[in-house]
């Protein structure tokens, strides 16, 4: 993808009524809203139409056949677009609202595009908490594609700010809605049969899953899917990531956790909630004091194996 397009005026728009009822009208017209939602700001566009869900991965630079997740305000409308099963309702009565995807098979004339699947027969699909998300789900009345909205393969955006600056000029506008509570984008679970298969971790944890199920979680072996969330190179500051870093070297910024204490900490008590939700703003700005970023170790239990895996991403060799 090629950013030579001439820069558009991008619209700062306000949670309120004006600025929901523009941003669902500039949807409808087939132009990318970026939207808060609990986990990170989404890069919105109608679903059901390609060339503005084509626009999205222009804006992003996002290589192509990478498949986005649709949002819905609520499971009945889940249901028009994905074939429902037993698993699939214990999740959403469990975790919807909230930072849980799920990955399901099409309906016949679901309407779709298939530029949000690239040519899947299934749909990655969520209903997002966040209640300017809710909000502007129900204002626009339809299905909105979204990835994270930011350039591909950099740091997912947990405020309108970091919106603005990885996409002003590309996109029609950015609906703020202040900074994400999660902070980490949301756990995607597959289905083979009634066994759940974790293909991403993320704002739900494994356990919570496993708890409402009652059954191990299979975790994907390989995928056919060659995901941005599993490139290795992804989630990359400009500078280089050491991880497990108990102090700076020169010309590092330590980002810390618990006990080790930072330039900026994720957690001082060690609470990986606090820490999943501070982790990109915290790399947004060690980043932009430039040079290289040392992290704190951090333990791999619940939130902890996401905060790891994207930390792993973000410190892997630039390809
Ligand atoms: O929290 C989130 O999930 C955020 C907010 C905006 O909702 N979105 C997000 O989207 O992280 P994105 O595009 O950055 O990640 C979508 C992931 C990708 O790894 C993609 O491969 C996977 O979802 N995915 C989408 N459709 C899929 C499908 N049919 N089967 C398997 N994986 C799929
Ligand atoms: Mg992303």
């Amino acid at each position: 993808m090629s950013f030579t397009s001439d820069p558009i005026d991008t619209e700062r728009l306000s949670e309120n009524a004006t600025g929901l009822t523009r941003a669902a009208a500039l949807l409808s017209k087939g132009a990318l809203v970026a939207f808060p939602t609990e986990t990170v700001y989404g890069l919105g566009a109608d679903a059901r139409q390609g060339e503005a869900v084509a626009a999205i991965y222009a804006a992003k630079g996002r290589p192509a056949f990478n498949p986005l997740i649709v949002h819905v305000a609520d499971t009945v409308s889940a249901k028009a677009f994905v074939e429902w099963a037993h698993v699939a309702q214990q999740l959403a009565d469990a975790f919807w609202p909230g930072p849980l995807t799920l990955v399901l098979p099409l309906r016949p004339s679901h309407g779709i595009s298939s530029l949000v699947t690239a040519g899947l027969d299934t749909l990655a699909i969520r209903v997002p908490a966040h209640p300017v998300a809710q909000a502007l789900l129900r204002s626009f009345g339809g299905p909105i594609a979204a990835p994270s909205a930011n350039p591909s393969g950099r740091i997912s955006p947990t405020t309108a700010e970091h919106v603005a600056a990885g996409l002003e000029g590309r996109i029609a506008a950015i609906l703020d809605g202040g900074p994400c509570d999660v902070g980490l984008e949301s756990t995607i679970i597959g289905f083979e049969g009634a066994q759940a298969v974790m293909l991403r971790e993320g704002g739900v944890s494994a356990e919570q899953i496993e708890q409402v199920l009652g059954q191990a979680l299979r975790t994907q072996a390989d995928t056919t899917i060659s995901a941005p969330g599993q490139l290795l190179s992804h989630y990359a500051p400009r500078g280089a990531v050491r991880l497990n870093a108990t102090q700076a070297r020169e010309g590092e910024h330590l980002l810390g956790f618990g006990e080790i204490s930072g330039a900026l900490t994720l957690s001082a008590k060690g609470d990986l909630a606090e820490a999943a939700a501070n982790l990109f703003g915290h790399l947004h700005k060690l980043d932009a004091l430039g040079g290289a970023i040392a992290v704190a170790p951090i333990p791999m239990t619940g939130l902890g194996r996401a905060i790891n895996d994207r930390l792993t991403r973000a410190a892997a060799p630039r390809g």
